[in-house]
């Protein structure tokens, strides 16, 4: 089927109570698998781009990968494009055929993420695609920046629902405690917090760092309100696991299509565990 709509997804996700997989790919083996554990649970799948997989593969490969697999795929997949620096790439973006950017505006104050944030929204709108923002900043390694896990960088509620007005985004990422990357303690998701957001604000809510996290929490964040999440880093370790498995078990292949079949097996296992909590399974 053609590639299909973020917003679309996020708006039956909100209907039958249930959240989208994000799954951030930068090779063609990670996608397989993202698109290979999808079609076997029968859920939709959002497939995203991080700017650190604009550099290493390019946006021109990715979307021209994520639309084959659409195409060829038996649910619907959209390409998102994660944490979006600027107004020229998200145009870009939209010029190669992605279906959904972010634009990540986290870092400005206040007033700038409304005004840079609202004319993204401008431009996607009039073409159909759909807009995430994101209010508050969330820890962890993003890119190059490392940021700490701060409760003053949580997203504000009330802010939140003025962000929301004043912009037009589609759906917003929060924070509410999750970070970026590996968790250096025991995850501590702020629920009331979620909840109070979800209250004040209309759209799909979008949990970033959700690698780690223990699929109790992920089901309750689901309860709040939350209809995409986003996992790249538990993916990336399934792979390597598997790249490092299958080199110990046969030092001396040269094949690489012998090492990184079975890393694609393990991100798929990955991948289904993931769905698993989602409860999206068995709504395509
Ligand atoms: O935004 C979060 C991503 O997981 C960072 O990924 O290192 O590919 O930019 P990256
Ligand atoms: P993790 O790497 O922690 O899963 O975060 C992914 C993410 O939020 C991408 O935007
Ligand atoms: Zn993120």
């Amino acid at each position: 089927m053609p590639l299909a709509n973020a917003k679309d997804l996020l708006m039956d996700a909100e209907k039958g109570g249930y959240a989208v997989g994000a799954f951030n790919c930068s090779n063609m083996e990670i996608l397989q698998a993202i698109v290979s554990a999808a079609e076997e649970m029968a859920a939709p799948v959002i497939v995203q781009a991080s700017q650190g997989a604009v550099k290493y593969a390019g946006l021109e490969y990715i979307a021209a990968m994520v639309k084959t697999a659409a195409e060829m795929a038996s649910v619907p997949i959209a390409v998102h494009l994660d944490h979006g620096t600027s107004f020229e790439q998200v145009i870009k973006c939209i010029r190669l055929g992605f279906t959904s950017v972010m634009f990540d505006g986290s870092m400005l104050p206040f007033d700038e993420n409304v005004v840079k944030t609202a004319e993204v929204v401008k431009a996607a709108r009039a073409v159909g695609v759909s807009v995430e923002g994101e209010l508050g900043r969330i820890g962890g390694a993003e890119d190059d920046v490392t940021l700490g896990y701060e409760k003053e960088f949580f997203t504000d509620p009330h802010e939140a629902a003025i962000f929301v007005e004043k912009t037009g985004v589609d759906f917003l990422a929060v924070a509410v405690g999750t970070v970026h990357g590996k968790y250096k303690g025991v995850p501590n998701i702020n629920f009331e917090l979620l909840a109070e957001i979800n209250r004040k604000v209309g759209i799909p809510l979008v949990l970033h760092g959700s690698s780690g996290l223990p699929g109790e929490d992920i089901k309750k964040a689901v309860s709040l309100g939350v209809r995409k999440v986003n996992i790249d880093t538990d993916l990336r370790e399934a792979f390597v696991e598997g790249i490092r498995e299958a080199l110990q078990k046969h030092p001396e292949e040269i094949d690489p299509r012998k090492i990184l079949g079975p890393a694609r097996e393990k991100v798929k296992e990955a991948v289904e565990e993931k769905i698993n909590y989602l409860g999206c399974a068995g709504t395509v």
